[in-house]
């Protein structure tokens, strides 16, 4: 069963953007496929691998639309970018140390599947309206 299912609540109704994060919740789930089927760590680290650099392209892709058009919230965005990026580094470091330990890879997968939806939901879809009056689609 998937960590997360991709649901009408996380629309923004813009296209690119919501093609991206279906491509998210897609790699988390890739990552909660390979804790749950305790695939080792080489597939972990993968499937994680993955995860962080897409999240990266798609950060990049909403800050550029966001400084691109002056979204006058974009500092506060881009510092929940920031500090998502740098909390999964430091978990990445700490994962790379220890030994083959699904559970730290579930842990970080809980946590990123309740930011992504806080995240989505309450942070990205509030650009969407101001976005979407500047002409994208
Ligand atoms: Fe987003
Ligand atoms: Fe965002």
């Amino acid at each position: 069963m998937p960590l997360l299912s991709w649901g009408s609540l996380f629309e923004t109704k813009i296209t690119e953007i919501d093609n991206q994060h279906k491509k998210l919740v897609e790699l988390l789930n890739q990552v909660h496929d390979a804790v749950q089927n305790k695939k080792g760590k080489e597939i972990m680290n993968k499937a994680l691998t993955d995860l962080v650099s897409y999240t990266k392209t798609h950060f990049a892709t909403e800050e550029k639309y966001m400084t691109q058009y002056n979204y006058p919230d974009l500092a506060k965005h881009k510092k929940e970018h920031e500090d998502l990026a740098k909390k999964v580094a430091d978990f990445q470091q700490k994962y790379a140390k220890s030994s083959d330990d699904p559970l730290l890879v579930q842990e970080l997968s809980i946590f990123l599947k309740s930011w992504l939806t806080n995240h989505i939901v309450g942070t990205d879809k509030k650009y969407a309206p101001f976005l979407i009056s500047k002409g994208l689609k």
